[in-house]
C-alpha cells in the first residue's frame, strides 16, 4: 500500500484527501469512533490505519452502501470474487460495457442489491456519485471512458481495510439521529452530512440533504450528554460560501482546512483554493494544535488568500 490510506472506490464527497488534516484534531487514542454519515468511511479507515480507536461504528442511510463496507471488512475475498464476476461480464457482454452497466443497474433496481452489484455501479458511474430518482431507483449513468476499478487493484485495498477493521466494527443503516442517540460519553463522533448546498430533498431515501434545525438540535443534545464530535459542514471557494454557519450557542470552534485548488475555478482560468470547514466540539478543543499548522486558517486569513 506504500503508506497511502486504502480505499474501496471513488465516492463523491469522500474525505480521503482531507483525513490527515482532520485527524490532527483527534486525541492520540480513544475508545470508539462513530461515523453516522459514513459514505465510503474514509475517516474511519484513516483512523483505524493508525490504530487510534478500539471500536468503530459505521452508519449510512444508504443500506447497500453499508453492505459494501461490511462485505469489504468481514468477507474481503468473497467481495473481490463476486465483484470480479460482475466486472468481468462487461467485456463479453453482447451490447458492450455501457449496456452491461445498464443491465446491472436494472438488476439492482429490481432488488438484487448485492455488495458486488452496488460496488460495480459505484466503480463505473459518473464521478462516483450515487443518484436516485423520484421513484427511489438508482439512476446515475456510466462513465463511458472507464471500466471501473479492476479487481486486481481492489483486492489489496479491501484486504488492508479488513485487516484494520475486522472484529471491531458495527454496521448500521439508520437516520443519523438514531445513531447519535446511541453514542456514549468517551465516543468520538465524526459527521460529514450531505452538503447544504445540495438541494434539500426531504424524502430520506434520496440521501441528498438534511434539515438544519433538527441537526442543530441533535448537536445540542450531544453537548448536553458530554459527547465529543467533529463536523465537516460547509466550505468556501474564492468569495463564494456554501452553507450556513452553525450557531454560536453550540460553543463550537470552526477551522478552515485547505482542500486544494478548485478544479472548477481552474477550468474558468481562476486559481482559487477551496476551504472546508471543520467544527470542533467543546471537549475536543483541547486538542487543537498549539502551533498554527500550515493548512489551518482562520476565516479572516482564508478570505485574504
Ligand atoms: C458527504 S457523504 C459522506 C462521505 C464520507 N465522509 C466519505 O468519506 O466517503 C454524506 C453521506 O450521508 C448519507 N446520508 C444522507 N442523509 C442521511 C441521514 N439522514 N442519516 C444517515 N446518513 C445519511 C449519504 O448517503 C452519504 O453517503
Amino acid at each position: 500500500m506504500n503508506g497511502t490510506t486504502p480505499h474501496i472506490v471513488q465516492y463523491q464527497g469522500s474525505k480521503r484527501m482531507l483525513a490527515p488534516q482532520i485527524m490532527r484534531y483527534l486525541p492520540r487514542r480513544f475508545g470508539r469512533m462513530v461515523e453516522p454519515f459514513a459514505g465510503m468511511a474514509a475517516m474511519t479507515i484513516a483512523v483505524s490505519k493508525e490504530g487510534r480507536a478500539n471500536h468503530y461504528t459505521i452508519n449510512d442511510l444508504n443500506e447497500p452502501l453499508v453492505g459494501v463496507l461490511r462485505a469489504a471488512i468481514e468477507t474481503p475475498l468473497r467481495l473481490v470474487a463476486d465483484y470480479n464476476e460482475v466486472w468481468s461480464e462487461q467485456f463479453a457482454y453482447e451490447g458492450g460495457s455501457v449496456e452491461h452497466f445498464y443491465a446491472v443497474r436494472d438488476r439492482f433496481n429490481q432488488g438484487e442489491q448485492t455488495p458486488a452489484n452496488m460496488l460495480y455501479l459505484l466503480a463505473r458511474c459518473v464521478k462516483g456519485s450515487v443518484r436516485y430518482g423520484n421513484n427511489g431507483q438508482f439512476n446515475q449513468s456510466p462513465d463511458k471512458r472507464r471500466n471501473g476499478t479492476s479487481p486486481k487493484t481492489l483486492r489489496p485495498n479491501v484486504e488492508a481495510i479488513s485487516y484494520y477493521l475486522k472484529d471491531r466494527t458495527d454496521f448500521m443503516s439508520r437516520d443519523y439521529r438514531e445513531v447519535l442517540d446511541m453514542a456514549r460519553p468517551g465516543d468520538i463522533v465524526y459527521m460529514d452530512p450531505p452538503y447544504q448546498g445540495v438541494s434539500n430533498v426531504r424524502d430520506s431515501r434520496y440521501f441528498s440533504g438534511i434539515d438544519n434545525a433538527p441537526f442543530v438540535e441533535a448537536l445540542d443534545r450531544l453537548n448536553q450528554r458530554g459527547i465529543d464530535y467533529l463536523i465537516s459542514y460547509d466550505g468556501q471557494c474564492g468569495d463564494k460560501h456554501y452553507g450556513e454557519d452553525l450557531p454560536d450557542g453550540l460553543g463550537l470552534r470552526k477551522v478552515l482546512l485547505n482542500a486544494g485548488l478548485s478544479s472548477q475555478s481552474l477550468l474558468l482560468g481562476r486559481k482559487e483554493v477551496t476551504f472546508e470547514a471543520l467544527y470542533i466540539s467543546p471537549g475536543l478543543q483541547q486538542y487543537i494544535p498549539q502551533q498554527p499548522v500550515e493548512q489551518q486558517y482562520t476565516l479572516f486569513e482564508a478570505l485574504a488568500v
